[in-house]
């Protein structure tokens, strides 16, 4: 073979190497709906950015006739590109070889990667799309998955990772998606569970359909293993792109900071207007987070999930923050299971990565009820005191309305090393609202009344007094608690001030092997 010829050999083993499981699957890729896996990282990366490793990588199984079957790249496409100019790292299983399953040197490719991304301190993004463990490989292609989800944890809080479904996810293999920071399903044509309904049905008798059992939308609103849907592909790789945006390439780096077109000190004189006198009416805390942040952009995060508290990204003045709101919209914004893990986890993402968290407090307490209760709301309820409490990141909360008992505590308080706490002239600060507080308090008089009228008088009386005397931010205030009563429409402003000042803040929690965060 001469030199031209080896050159040609080499275009000739890359063209068949991006043939992947060949033509014929590629097209009942595309008719399932689902793109292939060089196409999703064509639309993940910035154009001609991708560089591949380990395109001559093949099996190394005889059983079942598998030495008869090489394909170059053995069901994953590995390597490199950029996002907005910023290095990172990818995988993506290729559907069309072996239905994408995990083999030994599948495995080592992915481990490849993760170790290279972890050396240069930059994010890690998975596609899957795959079958699970090569069924001809046995034992090794469960090691090779050992090996991935090790990675995965020693990676975690060090780089960000996110993780796309894009076909099926299923036994072991959900567990890898599962150690990572995100999750972003396709509506439809992704599907994970621990067990599918084959298996399901057998073990339990139980009846149900795929998409009931692990589909986008039952993990983005039941069981919040997804953290976004996408309608299709395509929109889920921009959402990628879009998440990147907000994070560091690890996390001994600063979020990608940026110029800002929009006035700091923009007045929304609608946020004076936005709290009803009636407490018991509900707004849409989502008013105010577009408000208040820059070019009114939010990226909400588990969005169907736990609607009662809003979680997501967005800039101040050019810097991505995260976003914590209670939101009396749904279930008076109260504190419940799902919306402290919810919650707990993304505030230990945000503090992971070096962005500081902007809270929105307006919550009438903990859900009460024996659902609750036998379903651990303590422990889940201090999950979330317990992100805030560790967290060293910039914390600004404002108050807007309702703080009261232990879920005033809870979000973002002073105590828990709250930096700078604010509240809006329309808050209401207390151990417990007026209603509850009175009838405790008065329980004996209360009892002694016969009349009717007068009860109704007696209670309207003792309710006023009891708010004019703590429904209000002034009593937290006079104790420092509150740092400043500000006026509604001037949030934007005094956020990105307390955004500015606290840039350089340095906090240390003390030396130890690791928390141990209630689970
Ligand atoms: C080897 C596999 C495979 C696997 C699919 N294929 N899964 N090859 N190992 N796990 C191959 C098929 O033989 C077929 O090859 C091609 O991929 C496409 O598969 P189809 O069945 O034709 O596709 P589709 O109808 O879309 O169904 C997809 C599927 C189904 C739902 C994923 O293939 C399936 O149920 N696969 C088995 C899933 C499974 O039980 N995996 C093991 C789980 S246990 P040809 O040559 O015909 O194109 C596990 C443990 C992990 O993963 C533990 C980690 C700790």
């Amino acid at each position: 073979m001469n030199n031209q010829d080896k050159i040609k050999q080499l275009i000739d083993l890359r063209e068949r190497a991006r043939k992947g499981g060949g033509e014929e699957r590629m097209e009942i890729q595309h008719s399932k709906g689902k793109l292939t896996a060089r196409e999703r990282i064509q639309i993940l990366l910035d154009e001609g950015s991708f560089e591949e490793y380990d395109m001559f990588v093949t099996h190394r199984s005889h059983e079942f006739g598998l030495e008869e079957q090489q394909y170059l790249g053995d069901g994953v496409i590995t390597g490199h590109g950029t996002i907005d100019g910023r290095v990172i790292y990818v995988y993506a299983q290729d559907f069309t070889v072996f239905g994408g399953s995990l083999s030994e040197t599948h495995a080592r490719k992915i481990c490849k990667i993760m170790d290279q991304a972890m050396k240069v301190g930059a994010p890690l993004v998975g596609i899957n799309d795959s079958g699970g463990a090569r069924i001809q490989e046995g034992v090794r292609s469960l090691a090779g998955y050992a090996e991935i989800f090790e990675r995965n944890i020693l990676a975690s809080g060090v780089i960000p990772q996110i993780s796309a479904i894009f076909g099926p996810c299923a036994g072991g293999a959900v567990y890898s998606p599962a150690l990572t920071d995100f999750i972003i399903m396709s509506d439809k044509t992704s599907h994970m569970f621990v067990t599918g309904p084959r298996v399901t049905k057998t073990v339990t008798g139980e009846n149900i359909s795929i998409e009931a059992l692990g589909g986008a939308q039952m993990h983005a609103s039941r069981s919040g293993v997804a953290h976004m849907v996408a309608e299709n592909e395509n929109e889920g790789l921009l959402m990628i792109r879009k998440l990147i945006s907000y994070m560091p390439q690890n996390n001994l780096e600063d979020p990608p900071a940026g110029e800002c077109t929009d006035p700091i000190d923009r007045l929304e004189d609608m946020l004076n207007e936005l709290i009803p006198d009636n407490p018991n009416e509900p707004y849409d805390v989502k008013d105010v987070i577009y408000a208040i942040v820059d070019h009114h952009e939010f990226l909400e995060i588990h969005r169907q999930y736990a609607m009662n508290i809003i979680v997501g990204f967005a800039k101040f003045n050019g810097s991505p923050v995260g976003i914590v709101a209670n939101q009396p919209n749904h279930m008076a914004g109260v504190l419940d299971i799902e919306a402290s893990r919810k919650a707990a986890r993304f505030v230990r993402f945000c503090d992971c990565f070096n962005l500081p968290i902007v809270t929105l407090v307006d919550v009438p307490g903990f859900l009460p009820g024996s659902a609750q209760e036998h379903g651990g709301i303590i422990l889940h309820g201090a999950k979330l005191m317990f992100a805030y409490g560790e967290a060293t990141v910039p914390k600004i909360a404002i108050t807007l309305r309702k703080s009261y008992g232990g879920a005033h505590d809870v979000m973002s308080s002073k105590q828990l090393r709250g930096d700078i706490n604010y509240a809006w002239p329309t808050a209401e600060i207390a151990v417990m609202g007026p209603k509850g507080a009175i009838e405790i308090l008065e329980g004996k008089t209360l009892k002694s009344i016969e009349e009717r009228e007068e009860m109704v008088k007696f209670l309207a009386e003792k309710e006023k007094e009891y708010k004019e005397k703590f429904s209000n931010p002034y009593e937290a205030a006079r104790y420092g608690y509150i740092d400043d009563v500000i006026e509604p429409r001037n949030t934007r402003f005094r956020t990105v001030r307390a955004l500015q000042t606290l840039a350089t803040k340095k906090e240390m929690n003390p030396p130890k092997k690791h928390a141990n965060i209630p689970l």
